[in-house]
């Protein structure tokens, strides 16, 4: 079948390609020790999911302005003032069909042909291939697992170039658990702002932050709105991943150039997840660090555990809820002992039909050499995951 030169240009996300593998073992009833899915284990909180039936009730079942309800791009705007120190109007303000829809828009109407966006690798999967549909060209600097990878303001300043423009950050970032120090993130926006380009904050994970970080938005800086785009989301914070509700704030004339196109494609985010969004704006965030605090937990567990694995390194990340162990060892040309597989994504392929262990491989986020595991699972699933994980790899080594 012959498709679109466009769509050709971009892949199916890797991710959902490891979760369908594993569903499918799963659906055969074979026990998988699953550390695939990039979404909380959690429900969502009962008073938002009460809002929900409340709207439908009420019948609140009708197409709603393109870009949200009034009620929740105010709530949201106050939200965000109240927990990230910003200072936007709802206006500035519009409600998509989940984060990822948000920066699907905002790089549609800003970016196409000719421009370079610049992305720190690792790198959250859906970012390069937004930036290549809109006939774009990603360009990828490094961050480093020494500086908890975060990346720095002289790594970006010097990619820019005459045709960059946008940079997208992520912190906390996905598949890193990295967050970017308020100071470096200040810097970042001042080379943006020297240089007229755009500056992306993709605050997915604002709220899970472990210390000594602190939940922080670009946005709460002086002088930012100009050049500041944030992309916030339901999914993480609130248990919402199903729902399909982000945001985007940023200046009105690019607010309202994504309502024009989301006018032409999605139209209204789901009007009852809206409603429900607005409660979780307006509502007790109790669930959070309830969450939060269960994270903590599992991140030092399953931390400890992948260190404790015989050729595996992994740093403690900031934030977010996915742990990033290095395997370069046991990869061809990585290390010493007998290669188990030329990279993460045979050997991610490997660990699900030998040890019945899903996760996702490095290669998918730029960073060849890792694996995320991502810990929104329980402490039971988790020692079950290490134990096989052990197992799998102390066997390879001892083969060796
Ligand atoms: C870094 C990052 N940004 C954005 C998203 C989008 O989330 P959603 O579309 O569910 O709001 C995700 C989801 O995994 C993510 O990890």
């Amino acid at each position: 079948m012959q498709f679109t030169e466009r769509i050709n240009r971009i892949q199916i996300s890797p991710t959902s390609a490891v979760i369908a593998e594993a569903d499918k073992l799963k659906s055969k009833g074979v026990d998988i020790a699953d550390f695939g899915p990039g979404e909380p284990d959690f429900p969502t909180p009962d008073h938002i999911k009460k809002a929900a039936i409340r709207a439908i009730e009420q019948n609140l079942t009708k197409y709603t302005p393109t870009g949200g309800i009034l009620p929740l791009r105010e709530s949201i705007a106050a939200w965000h003032k109240r927990e990230l120190g910003s200072n936007y109007e709802p206006k500035e303000c519009v409600v998509n069909v989940g984060g990822k829809h948000s920066i699907f828009n905002v790089v549609s109407v800003l970016v196409q042909q000719g421009h370079e966006v610049i992305i720190p690798a690792p790198y959250w999967v859906s970012y390069p291939d937004i930036v290549k549909y809109a006939g774009a060209t990603p360009v990828f600097v490094p961050s480093y697992p020494e500086d908890g990878f975060a990346v720095k303001a002289s790594v970006i300043e010097k990619a820019i170039t005459p045709k960059t423009r946008m940079v997208i950050l992520s912190s906390p970032n996905n598949p890193t658990g990295g967050v970017i120090p308020p100071d470096e993130y200040e810097k970042i926006l001042a080379a943006c702002k020297k240089n007229n380009v755009w500056l992306m904050g993709d605050e997915c994970y604002s709220h899970f932050t472990y210390e000594p970080h602190k939940p922080y938005s670009i946005a709460s800086a002086a002088g930012s709105k100009e050049n500041v785009i944030i992309i916030g989301s339901m999914s993480k914070t609130f248990a919402m991943t199903g729902w399909r509700i982000g945001y985007t704030l940023a200046p009105e004339a690019l607010v309202q150039a994504t309502v024009k196109l989301q006018s032409q494609s999605t139209s209204n985010p789901t009007s009852i997840a809206q409603h429900a969004a607005l409660e979780a704006m307006r509502g007790s965030m109790d669930s959070v660090p309830v969450m939060l605090a269960e994270y903590a937990k599992r991140r030092k567990r399953i931390v400890e555990g992948l260190r404790g694995i015989s050729g595996v390194a992994c740093e403690m990340p900031g934030g977010a809820f996915y742990a990033f162990p290095n395997v370069a060892a046991h990869l061809a040309n990585g290390g010493s002992g007998q290669a188990l597989a030329k990279d993460t994504t045979e050997l991610a392929k490997l660990l699900l039909d030998k040890a019945r262990v899903a996760l996702v491989p490095g290669d998918a986020f730029g960073a060849p050499g890792y694996l995320r595991l991502s810990y929104a699972t329980s402490i039971e699933r988790i020692d079950e995951g290490l134990r096989r994980l052990d197992h799998f790899f102390s066997r390879a080594e001892a083969a060796a």
